[in-house]
C-alpha cells in the first residue's frame, strides 16, 4: 500500500526553537508553508487544535479555497461545539475542498487545558463522549433521513443534515491516544489510528493494543496507523548530529528563559502518550537506526517530539522500518516549518516512496505465485 505523508499546516511562524514574529493566523505565511508542502511532494497538512489559537476549521476553509490539492486533516475537540453543527461545519468544508477533508478528533489530554474552553470531563468521560460525538458525526454525514439520538452526552430528535459531504461514504476520522480508553475509542471508530514516534518495539505493541481494540468492538476491518516524528536531516551524519544538538540546545534555552512552559499547566504531562515518551526518554538517548529522544525529553514530551537523525538515505531507512512494521502514514515536521518542509519533501519523501513501491511490487510477485502454486495443487492434496 502506498504510503502517505502528512506534514503541518501552521498559521504562523514559530517553534520550540524560534519565537513566533508572525501573528497568531498570518495569510501570508499559512499560504507559503502549505504550498511548500504542496510543490514537494506531500499529500496532506494538519491543521492542530489549542485553546487559544486560530480556529482551524476556518483555516482550513482559508487553504481549501487557494491550493487544489494538498489534503486537509483537521483537529476537532468535540467539547467546543455541538455533534450535529460540526458534521455540518465538516460536510461544508468537504464541500469547499472538493472532498479533501479528513478530521481528526481530539479528545483532550489534560484537563487544565479542557477547563480553558469550559470542559470539566476526566479524561475517560472525555474518550467515552467523544466515541459518542463520532457515532453522531458519521450518522450525520451518511443519514438522509431524520433521526433521533438518546445518548450519554447528547440527547436530540429529528435532525437531518441538508449538506453532504463530497466523500463518500463519508471522510475520514483520524484518532490519537495512548491510554486504555483512547485504543477502546479509537479502535472501535477510527479510519487512522495516530501514534507520536517512539522505538519500533513499542510502536509495534501500540499499533496491537488497537488492533486487538478494533476486533473487541467488532470490526472486520483495523485503522490505518499513523507515526509522527520531528526529521532532523543534513548532507552529512555529522552535520546532521550537529544540527541535531544545536536544535536541542535552542530547544533548552527557550525552555529555560520560560517561552515554552508560559501556556503549560504543569511539567508532569497528564496523557499517557508523553508519559511515555518521556520514560523512553529516561530510558535511552538513541535507537533503532536514527530516532533521538533529547528533542522530546527538552520539551516534556509535548506531543510529536522524538526526532529522527541523519542523512535523507538514513531517516528514509528509519522510516522503512516502519513501514515494514505496518506504518501507513508517516507525519513529519522539522523546526523551521518551511525550509523544513522543502527539505524534507525533496530529499526523503522520494526515497521511501520508491522503496515502498518496490517493497509493494515485491509482495504482489510473492502474492501471485502463492496463489498459482495453490491453483495447481490437487484439490485433494488442498484439503
Ligand atoms: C498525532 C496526534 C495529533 C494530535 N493533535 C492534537 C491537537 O492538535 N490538539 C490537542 O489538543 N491534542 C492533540 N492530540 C492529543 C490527543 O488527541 C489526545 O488528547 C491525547 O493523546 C490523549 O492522551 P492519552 O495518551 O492519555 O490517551 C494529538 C495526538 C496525536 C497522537
Amino acid at each position: 500500500m502506498p504510503v502517505e505523508f502528512l506534514g503541518i499546516a501552521a498559521t504562523g511562524d514559530g517553534s520550540e526553537t524560534t519565537p513566533r514574529t508572525t501573528a497568531a493566523f498570518d495569510r501570508e505565511y499559512t499560504l507559503r508553508l502549505a504550498r511548500a508542502h504542496e510543490d514537494n511532494g506531500w499529500d496532506r497538512v494538519l491543521f492542530a487544535y489549542g485553546a487559544g489559537s486560530p480556529e482551524p476549521a476556518a483555516a482550513a476553509a482559508f487553504l481549501a479555497s487557494k491550493l487544489d490539492r494538498l489534503q486537509i486533516l483537521l483537529a476537532h475537540r468535540p467539547n467546543v461545539s455541538y455533534p450535529t453543527f460540526a458534521a455540518k461545519t465538516f460536510a461544508t468544508l468537504d464541500r469547499i475542498s472538493d472532498g479533501r477533508l479528513t478530521v481528526h478528533f481530539i479528545t483532550g489530554g489534560n484537563d487544565h487545558e479542557q477547563r480553558r474552553e469550559g470542559d470539566y470531563l476526566t479524561k475517560d468521560e472525555r474518550y467515552e463522549r467523544t466515541r459518542e460525538y463520532i457515532g453522531i458525526v458519521k450518522r450525520a454525514w451518511t443519514s438522509h433521513e431524520p433521526f433521533d439520538h438518546h445518548g450519554t452526552h447528547y440527547r436530540f430528535e429529528d435532525f437531518v443534515s441538508d449538506v453532504f459531504p463530497v466523500q463518500q461514504p463519508r471522510p475520514g476520522v483520524s484518532f490519537g491516544g495512548s491510554s486504555e480508553a483512547a485504543y477502546a475509542a479509537g479502535g472501535a471508530e477510527a479510519d487512522v489510528y495516530c501514534l507520536w514516534g517512539e522505538p519500533l518495539a513499542r510502536t509495534a505493541e501500540q499499533i496491537e493494543k488497537v488492533e486487538r481494540a478494533a476486533r473487541a468492538a467488532g470490526r472486520t476491518d483495523t485503522p490505518r496507523i499513523q507515526v509522527a516524528f520531528r526529521p532532523i536531516i543534513a548532507a552529512t551524519e555529522e552535520l546532521a548530529w550537529e544540527k541535531a544538538h544545536r536544535t536541542v540546545g535552542a530547544i533548552r534555552a527557550r525552555r529555560a528563559g520560560g517561552d515554552l512552559v508560559r501556556r503549560r499547566s504543569a511539567d508532569a504531562p497528564e496523557n499517557t502518550g508523553s508519559q511515555r515518551l518521556i520514560a523512553i526518554a529516561e530510558a535511552g538517548e538513541r535507537y533503532d537506526r536514527a530516532l533521538w529522544t533529547p528533542t522530546a525529553a527538552a520539551t516534556g514530551g509535548a506531543g510529536n517530539s522524538n526526532a529522527l537523525v541523519g542523512t535523507p538515505e538514513t531517516v528514509a531507512e528509519a522510516l522503512l522500518d516502519y513501514y515494514d512494521l505496518g506504518v501507513d502514514i508517516v507525519s513529519a515536521r522539522g523546526y523551521d516549518h518551511v525550509d523544513d518542509a522543502v527539505d524534507f519533501g525533496r530529499y526523503v519523501i522520494p526515497i521511501v516512496r520508491e522503496e515502498v513501491a518496490k517493497r509493494d511490487a515485491a509482495k504482489a510477485v510473492a502474492l501471485a505465485a502463492a496463489e498459482e502454486r495453490d491453483r495447481q495443487q490437487p484439490v485433494a492434496a488442498r484439503a
